[in-house]
């Protein structure tokens, strides 16, 4: 008989929120054209906070060495038997570290192409985030790029509440996962509270369900936090709106997409 027992969690792991092939399907090409006139196996890049390491994977089997560092010990595992199975473990290194403390994690080495994405700078405030942006600036080589995204809330100003289109997938060990994310302003529209709601089911064999949820604040990063490193003589910044290059347009569009370039 169908039974369903429900259990309430705190814990949702990251890497059963998102479709991944769907994902880096659609950034692949992105990422392809900032690195057009990079040499592969002479740029060095740094993925911060890389979660399971699915873009750096990516990367390094186009060629590209780097290190992955993220916050989330079982992150960091998941990230190093990806790199393990898709035999690329001696081209990427995946550490355990806070990016707040960025520059003292990676020590001398610097970088070619540096990524800040999955809304990841939305976890800071605007004093955290600028300073953890400096940091990534001082670890850039000349001519190179840092990539940085977060959701633009702003598109959203005038909602009270919305959600991400419900998603149903299949996990590794077969289980189904069903969730959804629902976003919703807190005072003042000056911070956004996200709920995720997940059922798992235990196995694909199993009919025992859990439900699982998730409640995260996020700050609101906007174009205008980047003026004073536009100020910076030696980086140029532009923005975008997603990962397909349209312009940003804060009233409109999904993604604060920021590319700055050392040029000298
Ligand atoms: C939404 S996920 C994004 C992961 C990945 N960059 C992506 O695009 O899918 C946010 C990640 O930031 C990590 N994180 C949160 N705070 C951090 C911190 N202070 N230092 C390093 N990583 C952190 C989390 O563990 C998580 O893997």
């Amino acid at each position: 008989m169908f039974k369903m027992e429900i259990e309430w969690k705190d814990e949702i792991l990251y890497q059963d929120l998102v479709k991944w092939g769907d994902r880096l399907k659609k950034e692949a090409p992105f990422f392809k054209k900032l690195l057009e006139g990079m040499v592969p196996s002479n740029s060095q890049v740094l993925d911060v906070s890389c979660g399971t390491g699915f873009h750096l994977v990516m990367l390094s089997k186009w060629g590209l060495s780097g290190i992955g560092v993220d916050i989330s010990e079982q992150n960091i595992d998941e990230a190093i038997k990806l790199a393990e199975k898709s035999s690329v473990q001696e081209k990427i290194k995946f550490v355990l570290g806070d990016i707040l403390e960025i520059e003292n994690k990676v020590g001398e080495s610097k970088f070619d192409f540096i990524y800040c994405i999955g809304n990841t700078l939305s976890i800071f405030n605007t004093q955290d985030r600028n300073n953890i942006i400096q940091q990534l600036i001082n670890v850039l080589n000349p001519n190179g790029k840092i990539l940085l995204q977060a959701v633009n809330y702003l598109a959203h100003v005038n909602d009270t509440e919305w959600y991400y289109n419900p998603n149903l997938q299949r996990s590794n060990n077969g289980s189904l996962i069903f969730h959804i994310r629902i976003m919703e302003w807190k005072i003042k529209k000056e911070k956004v509270t996200m709920y995720v709601q997940k059922i798992l089911q235990g196995s694909k064999d199993s009919d025992d369900f859990e439900l699982v949820r998730k409640r995260t604040e996020f700050f609101i990063p906007r174009k205008s936090d980047f003026d004073n490193i536009q100020e910076q003589e030696n980086l140029q910044v532009s923005f975008l709106g997603d990962y397909q290059g349209n312009k940003f347009d804060e009233e409109k569009s999904n993604d604060l997409v920021v590319i700055i370039e050392k040029i000298n």
